[in-house]
């Protein structure tokens, strides 16, 4: 059988890959840490599950308006204009199933076959296998760093870049760019007029002061080319009830909906009511204890591998991974490297070939403070022995 060009050259998602064999050694009886993890190991707040619990009960368990619940939408855009000091209606918001399917359908109304797409790079695993499914081509920085700037955007542009994904912080490496890079990366979107998608869903994890830098607050008007992606998986500890949201442009939402009402139809009718109590500020309190976890493990596992030899690392800013270099005179395969920590150590990581870097590795701080150490003494006493090189 003959199998469609794109679809049949999509690559499957390492970061499954790993956790998955991680999960079934574990399984097997090894004795496994993993820190693949993308996903909070928090459970979700009482709040959202008293909602779903209620929407069942009331019977709100049949088809939505295929955008998501308009209390939902509102919700979204009141919160958003607040973060953001924008004044978005409900026309400007879009309810999807996640914040990847939210992504997957913007980009599908802005990419044509044989577009150039901008991903920085380190970038998440899903962003080129998803322009690569509509027939655009990825196109990456010509700086080469681990955060772009207003010239790789420049640069871009002129080879005939027609927009960009925007991630910051940064899944793999928890960095974030800063004020002024974001100022100028919004010179550089409003002087090549391309389209942005700033894939937010890190954005309540920012552990520097006050609010995490973005395009928007540096430039406002932007808000036409620009859409925000966001959700609740992250934040509130609700990855497995597929929600995420889409802020853009209404024409551009309307085109999603589009997409949307002739795929999924609607997201989980429950999971909406959940993700309306979160939104509107039922689980702040939850919330404010995972993110306290989250950077009290940040500086644990930075402190921990600050002692080990063989490393190179940023202290991430936001998200919940830390993305060291391994320091070798050698060339490295990541994915060997990976696939060896974790049968001899019991380690789960994940390579950084997955996000388009050679010689990194990929490691989940959302896990407890025993697993973090053990993870650090399982690799640095694989670092020690040295067998990788
Ligand atoms: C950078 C980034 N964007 C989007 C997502 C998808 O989030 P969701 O689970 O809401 O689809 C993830 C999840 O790992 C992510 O890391």
């Amino acid at each position: 059988m003959r199998y469609a060009r794109n679809a049949s050259s999509l690559e499957g998602s390492a970061t499954l890959l790993y956790t998955a064999r991680a999960a079934s050694m574990k399984a097997a009886g090894a004795d496994i840490i993993s820190l693949t993890a993308g996903q909070p190991d928090f459970k979700t707040p009482g709040a959202a599950i008293e909602a779903a619990k209620k929407a069942m009960d009331q019977g709100k368990t049949l088809y939505t308006p295929s955008m998501g619940i308009v209390e939902l939408r509102q919700a979204v855009a009141d919160r958003w204009s607040k973060v953001h000091s924008q004044n978005f209606k409900v026309e400007n918001a879009m309810v999807s199933c996640g914040a990847k399917h939210s992504i997957a359908n913007m980009l599908e109304v802005v990419v044509s076959p044989g577009d150039k797409v901008l991903l920085p790079k380190p970038y998440w695993v899903s962003y080129p296998q998803m322009v690569r499914r509509l027939g655009g081509i990825s196109v990456y920085p010509e700086s080469g760093g681990m955060l772009i700037t207003g010239d790789d955007i420049r640069k871009a542009a002129a080879a005939g870049a027609r927009g960009m994904i925007f991630n910051s912080p940064c899944n793999p490496s928890g960095l974030v760019n800063t004020r002024t890079m974001i100022e100028d990366i919004a010179e550089a979107i409003r002087e090549t007029g391309i389209w942005v998608i700033s894939d937010d869903i890190y954005e309540d994890l920012y552990y520097g002061d006050g609010q995490v830098p973005h395009i928007l607050t540096a430039d406002p008007d932007l808000r036409n080319q620009v859409a925000l992606i966001t959700g609740v998986s992250k934040t509130y500890a609700m990855t497995g009830w597929r929600i995420g949201f889409a802020i853009a442009n209404p024409e551009w939402i309307k085109i999603a909906g589009r997409i949307q009402a002739h795929s999924t139809s609607n997201p989980c009718s429950i999971s909406q009511y959940a993700a309306l109590a979160v939104v509107q500020g039922e689980a702040e309190e939850d919330r404010i204890q995972m993110y306290d976890a989250f950077k009290r493990r940040r500086d644990l596992i930075c402190d921990l591998l600050e002692k080990v030899h063989g490393l190179d690392f940023e202290k991430p800013e936001g998200a919940f991974y830390v993305y060291p270099r391994i320091l070798t005179d050698k060339e490295i395969n990541t994915e060997e490297f990976c696939i060896s920590l974790l049968e001899e150590e019991g380690l789960g990581t994940i390579p950084g070939s997955a996000f388009g870097n050679e010689g990194y590795i990929r490691l989940s701080f959302a896990a407890s403070d025993d697993d973090i150490a053990e993870a650090v003494k399982r690799l640095k006493r694989f670092l020690e022995r040295g067998d990788f090189q």
